[in-house]
């Protein structure tokens, strides 16, 4: 043992040990010498503290995190702050904000294989966008970040609107993700029909209809309009036997596609 450390001991051994911490020293120490710790010692840092040590942490020392000159500095372990700001340098100066993990975890900053926090919180990577490259949205250097993009499909698909809608009678309706989904353009998706507009796939319109455009989207340059299978269309809803079923009973009943729709959003009966 070397003459400090001798020293330090005489000086310990004159003040309480509760000084300098509360937890026991033999949870750390082993009974020969201060350092190194105790390689099998019983404080788990993950379990008794509230800062679980992950990732690259699990290989720093002690002292990284709990610096001091002084016995009385290293062993002050709760002046330690968890916020990754506090020991990590911000390169972005504070323009993503203080929330670093909510980008970057404890294995590495490199933001190439980040793929599970983009789905939790914005645009899924899914289909075609999974084998994407980062920079192919957010641009090289991730000049291209929050606030500068959007989720929204059209914003980056624009081009190929405009070519499907000269080259095809493309519905004009900006809302993508109510016909594709990531996958491809074609086959069309449309999945999100029964709830973003109107029950086709279940309830009692699913299997009355044949295509799009044959009952419900009589003019295909625009979805906007619908029948609701009126004039002949739709041997159910034909004019004299909708107008007994609504007649005395039902006051405003026009028959008129948009009046259906008014009063049977979900296209039941009795709503
Ligand atoms: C939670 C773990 C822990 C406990 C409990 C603990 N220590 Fe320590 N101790 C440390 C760490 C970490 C260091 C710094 C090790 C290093 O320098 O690598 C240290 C270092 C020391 C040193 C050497 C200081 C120096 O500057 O070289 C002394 C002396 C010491 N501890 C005394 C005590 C005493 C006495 C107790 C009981 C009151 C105690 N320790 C309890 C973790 C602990
Ligand atoms: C990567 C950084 C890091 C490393 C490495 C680290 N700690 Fe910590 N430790 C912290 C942070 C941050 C806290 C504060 C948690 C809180 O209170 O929110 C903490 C808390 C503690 C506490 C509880 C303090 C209290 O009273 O709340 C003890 C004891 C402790 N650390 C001891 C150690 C010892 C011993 C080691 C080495 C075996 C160590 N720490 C390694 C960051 C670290
Ligand atoms: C109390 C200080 C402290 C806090 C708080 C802290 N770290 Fe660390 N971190 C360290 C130390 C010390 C190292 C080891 C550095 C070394 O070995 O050079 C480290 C290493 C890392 C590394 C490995 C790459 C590198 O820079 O060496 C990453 C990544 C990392 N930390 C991320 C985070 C994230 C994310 C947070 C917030 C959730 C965080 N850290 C909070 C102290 C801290
Ligand atoms: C909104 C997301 C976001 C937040 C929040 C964020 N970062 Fe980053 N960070 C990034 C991106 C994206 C990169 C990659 C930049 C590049 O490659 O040019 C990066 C890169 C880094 C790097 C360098 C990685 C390398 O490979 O050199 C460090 C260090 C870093 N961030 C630290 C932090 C710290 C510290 C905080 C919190 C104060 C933080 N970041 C908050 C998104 C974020
Ligand atoms: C298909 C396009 C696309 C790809 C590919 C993509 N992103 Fe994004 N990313 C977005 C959009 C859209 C947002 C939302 C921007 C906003 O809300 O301002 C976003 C947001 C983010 C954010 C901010 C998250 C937050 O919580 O604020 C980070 C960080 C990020 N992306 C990192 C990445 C990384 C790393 C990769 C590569 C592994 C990647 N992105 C690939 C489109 C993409
Ligand atoms: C932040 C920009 C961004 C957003 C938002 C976005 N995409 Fe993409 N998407 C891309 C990029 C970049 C590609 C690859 C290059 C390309 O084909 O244009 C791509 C590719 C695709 C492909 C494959 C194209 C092909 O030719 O095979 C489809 C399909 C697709 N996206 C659908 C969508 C849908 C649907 C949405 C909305 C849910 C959407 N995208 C939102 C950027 C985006
Ligand atoms: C109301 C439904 C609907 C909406 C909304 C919609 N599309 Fe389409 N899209 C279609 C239909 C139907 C086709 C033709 C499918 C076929 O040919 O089988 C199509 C085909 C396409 C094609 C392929 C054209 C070709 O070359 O054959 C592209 C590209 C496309 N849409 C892009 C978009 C983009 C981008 C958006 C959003 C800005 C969008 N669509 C919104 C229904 C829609
Ligand atoms: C002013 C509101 C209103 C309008 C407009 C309206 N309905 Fe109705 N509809 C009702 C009500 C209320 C009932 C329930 C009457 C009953 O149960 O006796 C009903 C009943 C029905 C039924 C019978 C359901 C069953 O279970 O027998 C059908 C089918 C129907 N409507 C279709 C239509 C169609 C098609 C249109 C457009 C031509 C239309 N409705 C317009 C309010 C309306």
């Amino acid at each position: 043992m070397s003459a400090s450390a001798i020293i330090l001991m005489l000086l310990l051994t004159s003040s309480p040990q509760g000084d300098l911490t509360d937890i026991p020293c033999s949870r750390c120490h082993t009974p020969n010498a201060w350092t190194p710790l105790d390689p099998v010692r019983s404080f788990n840092h993950t379990r008794d503290t509230l800062f679980p040590l992950t990732g690259r942490h699990t290989e720093a020392d002690c002292i990284q995190c709990h610096p001091g000159e002084t016995a009385e500095e290293t062993h002050a372990f709760a002046k330690a702050r968890p916020e990754c700001g506090n020991c990590h340098m911000d390169i972005h100066m504070n323009q993503m904000g203080s929330e670093c993990d909510r980008c970057h975890n404890t294995n590495d900053w490199d933001m190439s294989r980040w793929t599970r926090n983009h789905s939790q919180t914005v645009l899924p990577l899914d289909g075609m966008h999974a084998s994407l490259e980062c920079r192919d949205c957010h641009g090289i250097n991730f000049d291209r970040l929050v606030g500068q993009l959007s989720t929204d499909c059209v914003v980056c698909h624009e081009q190929q609107f405009n070519a499907a809608q000269l080259a095809t009678d493309h519905p004009d309706n900006q809302m993508c993700r109510f016909c594709h989904n990531s996958r491809a353009w074609v086959p069309i998706d449309m999945s999100l029909h029964d709830s973003g507009f109107f029950p086709i796939y279940t309830g009692s319109h699913r299997g009355t209809w044949s295509t799009c455009t044959a009952e419900c989207h009589i003019d295909p340059t625009n979805y906007q309009i619908f029948s609701c299978g009126l004039n002949g269309l739709c041997h159910e809803h034909d004019k004299s036997s909708m107008d007994s079923k609504h007649s005395g009973e039902v006051s405003n009943y026009v028959y008129n596609s948009a009046r259906c729709y008014d009063c049977h959003p979900d296209g039941r009966g009795g709503d």
